[in-house]
């Protein structure tokens, strides 16, 4: 098992091997000793092939457990969605001790933690990722939303789970497609940090080693979080790929998954860095040919004035710029704000 330790203003271990549900409970009683009852949150996908194996584990610790089931998708990541479920904790009435447990993907790691961040004005939870996207990016770091119908995340919090524990027996039963648009956010973290990642991922494409690569991504994050936990410096670069990304992913209507969002609007900003003269022709020649790799697109027909709407209310903005992204080079990157007219010069150029 690998452990990263994020030194955030509440701190707490990542976690991430096999076998980590089957020890759910024990784990629940030592982080959270005064939680009399847990709410396991998950969706219609993942809870049929995982909640039986937390349900058991929370048992045998002697956890009496309540279990809410949303349907799986991004669609599902909405403020009637977290009402429903802030009703359903009170309903079940449990108190500021016990403790929420998100078990899925980004949808259900995002919700469930802003649900955590406002009961009871806060409450602990645990996130517990089965896909690669939340288990290398979302479940760590404490950023919790749901969207809005202007635009994705635009009601959230930050809040740090009590733990991270990313049981990669889960990742069995991800569908191929799914853990491909994961690889997005793996590739994002090697450009942005890691040219030696980079390099294996081209060697060993989708069959690289996934608990030594979720560890790898994790320590990255650590290393952004520990920095900029609110989000207000370096934590943007986090963000490379997502403005453009955001933007196809909403004008597809979510019919194009977030890694393959961001693949585009990843491939489009290293075309965009090149012709701009701000890095290497490798760049996006290396990063187009590893997303296609993994089966990620890394084009989109959808016109440049539509796009440049959604971007403009991206909550990235601020003033009258957008903060974009740039490679420099693989695993060093640079935030460049830009106001409206360069935005829309430098995505032409790269799309
Ligand atoms: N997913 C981007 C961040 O955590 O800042």
């Amino acid at each position: 098992m690998n452990t990263v330790h994020i030194p955030a203003s509440a701190p707490y271990d990542v976690q991430i091997g096999p076998g980590l549900l089957t020890r759910l409970g024990g784990a629940v009683k030592s982080l959270c000793p005064k939680a009399g009852r847990c709410l396991v949150v998950t969706d219609d996908a993942v809870g049929p092939l995982w909640a039986a194996k937390a349900l058991d584990s929370l048992e045998k610790a002697a956890l009496p457990v309540s279990v809410y089931t949303l349907p799986h998708g991004e669609a599902s990541k909405t403020a009637d969605n977290l009402i429903a479920l802030l009703n359903f904790a009170a309903s079940e009435r449990l108190t500021r001790a016990d403790v929420f447990l998100a078990l899925g993907g980004g949808m259900v790691g995002d919700l469930t933690g802003l649900a955590a961040a406002c009961y009871m004005r806060g409450v602990d939870y645990i996130q517990l990722p089965t896909t690669l996207l939340a288990a290398v990016d979302s479940s760590v770091g404490g950023k919790t939303a749901v969207d809005l119908p202007a635009g994705k995340n635009l009601m959230g919090a930050f809040w740090q789970p009590r733990a991270v524990l990313c049981d990669t027996d889960t990742l069995s039963t991800l569908p191929r497609a799914d853990f491909l648009s994961g690889c997005a956010e793996v590739v994002k973290t090697a450009i942005l940090f890691d040219p030696d990642l980079f390099a294996l991922l081209e060697r060993e494409g989708p069959a690289f080693g996934r608990q030594a690569v979720i560890a790898r991504c994790v320590a990255h994050k650590r290393d952004v979080v520990a920095e900029d936990e609110r989000d207000t410096g370096r934590r943007a670069l986090l963000n490379l790929g997502h403005t453009l990304g955001h933007a196809v992913e909403a004008e597809s209507d979510f019919a194009l998954t977030h890694g393959q969002a961001v693949a585009i609007g990843t491939a489009v900003i290293c075309r965009a860095a090149e012709k701009c003269g701000l890095c290497p022709p490798e760049v996006p020649g290396r990063v187009t040919a590893l997303l296609e790799k993994f089966g990620l697109p890394t084009h989109t027909d959808y016109p440049l004035d539509t796009l440049m709407e959604r971007m403009l209310s991206d909550k990235k903005r601020a003033g009258g710029t957008v903060s974009v992204i740039v490679p420099e080079a693989i695993g060093r990157c640079a935030i460049r704000p830009m106001d409206r007219a360069a935005l829309y010069d430098f995505m032409k150029a790269g799309l």
